[in-house]
């Protein structure tokens, strides 16, 4: 613990690095991203752009309506399936999808130009071969000299991948480009409603270098933002769940604060604050099922010292939040689920406190951290609210993981909706 408070406090700028690998180079476009990128003036641009475009209290209040829309959708369908078995990663994996595309091309969803289901129910299986080949050990890492043998075709699988992706890129922003070039006579500049994908398309006009983009800075933080936001949040959901569905005692008391806080209506965004009991299980299930149980890797641009150690320049430094957060030196009987040790005292995702860091500290600190905050409150209150669950008595429930750059459960959970408001009419929108 206190060497990760070195590593992101005292060198936080030396260590600002990520050396990426070549599979992270290949799928960021060459690091025109943010999370593989280098500390630099880039890396600096884009993720002002992402914090003040995307993620602002402003703009994020005025995309409320994107995520009340697919958490509806996502109650509705759930709604639909009452007494049937359910994979809650994939509903949950859909529904984040759906809000962060409403987000960055939401216009497009609307009609006025190309249709954002262009994305598919493929994208999740893409995804997590994204995911396993960036975490997959590949020898050209190792040995630079390789790379153009691609010896195991790492680069070759993710090359694939790439092409997929861009292909679904290309569609939204060229066909934006035409339905703004269409549009341009008859509609007023300001009259325009504006979407991520237009903010980024307007600042390709930009003069100013600062914040001027490519289309291809465009597409690698597009493609940064579905990822860092989709699989993380739905795996969290489905931990969530699973650990919820172990401990029917914990079920009992977060449904009990549902219905004290929302009584017997639908959950809003606005009752998500006073969810305290269900802020503190996510809480406790972030310590036990860390999604980033390494974060993603730093490397320093000039030789240091960590604890007595010498750190070469370039060298890949992991810090293991994993076994932080297990560490009976900082949390009394650490293996047990207890979400009321996050009732005691203050506790927040902004890396201070070094005993609790799922979102990483020091100037690489994942910046989505209030959209997936919100995201996962909404999905899950909405969730627990609207049903009960159980579990199919033929499937075997066990909460074994898989170890990778985002720590999935080994084997998906499935659980079987049931009824728990008694107005229907509350499921159908
Ligand atoms: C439950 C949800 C999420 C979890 C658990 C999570 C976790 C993380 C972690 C552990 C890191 C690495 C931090 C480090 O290196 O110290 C990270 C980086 C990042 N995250 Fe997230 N994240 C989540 C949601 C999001 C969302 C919703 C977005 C964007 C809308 C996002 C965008 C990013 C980006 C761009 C980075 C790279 C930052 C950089 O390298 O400077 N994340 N995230």
């Amino acid at each position: 613990m206190d060497l990760v408070k070195v590593v992101t406090r005292d060198l936080d700028q030396t260590m600002a690095n990520r050396c990426s690998p070549l599979a992270a180079q290949t799928i960021s476009y060459d690091s025109n991203d943010i999370a593989w990128s280098n500390s630099n003036t880039h890396w600096r641009n884009m993720r002002k752009i992402l914090a003040t475009q995307v993620l602002s209290n402003t703009n994020l209040k005025s995309c409320q309506s994107f995520r009340t829309d697919e958490v509806r959708r996502l109650v509705k369908e759930v709604y639909s399936k009452l007494g049937t078995k359910i994979n809650i990663n994939e509903i949950a994996f859909k529904t984040e999808v759906d809000v962060v595309t409403s987000m960055l091309w939401g216009c497009s969803k609307s009609g006025d130009g190309n249709d954002s289901s262009i994305i598919g129910d493929g994208f999740r299986e893409v995804e997590i071969k994204i995911m396993k080949l960036v975490a997959a050990p590949n020898i050209s890492d190792f040995f630079p000299m390789l790379w153009r043998f691609d010896l195991q075709g790492r680069q070759r699988e993710m090359q694939r991948q790439l092409a997929y992706v861009d292909w679904i890129f290309e569609n939204i922003i060229q066909g934006r480009i035409e339905a703004n070039s269409r549009k341009n006579d008859g509609e007023a500049e300001e009259d325009r409603r504006k979407d991520f994908v237009q903010v980024l398309l307007d600042l390709k006009e930009e003069k100013d270098a600062a914040i001027s983009l490519d289309i291809i800075k465009i597409k690698a933080l597009l493609l940064d933002i579905v990822l860092a936001a989709t699989h993380t949040t739905s795996t969290m959901v489905e931990w969530v769940m699973t650990e919820i569905l172990n401990n029917p005692g914990v079920m009992r008391k977060v449904q009990d604060e549902l219905t004290e806080v929302i009584g017997m209506n639908v959950v809003q965004e606005s009752h998500l604050p006073k969810l305290t009991y269900l802020d503190a299980v996510i809480k406790e299930t972030f310590r036990v099922h860390t999604p980033g149980p390494l974060l993603v890797h730093r490397c320093p641009d000039e030789s240091c010292t960590v604890g007595g150690y010498t750190i070469p320049k370039g060298t890949i430094v992991y810090m293991n939040v994993w076994a932080i957060h297990r560490d009976p030196k900082n949390w009394t009987n650490p293996l047990e689920f207890k979400p009321q040790r996050f009732l005691i005292d203050k506790w927040d995702y902004h890396g201070n406190n070094f005993k609790f860091l799922p979102f990483g500290s020091g100037r690489r600190i994942c910046p989505g951290i209030p959209l997936g905050e919100k995201m996962l409150m909404y999905i899950l209150a909405s969730l627990l609210h609207s049903f009960d669950w159980s579990l199919p008595e033929d499937e075997e429930f066990e909460l074994s993981d898989e170890f990778g750059l985002v720590t999935k459960k080994r084997k998906p959970l499935i659980a079987i909706p049931s009824q728990r408001l008694s107005d229907a009419g509350l499921y159908i929108f």
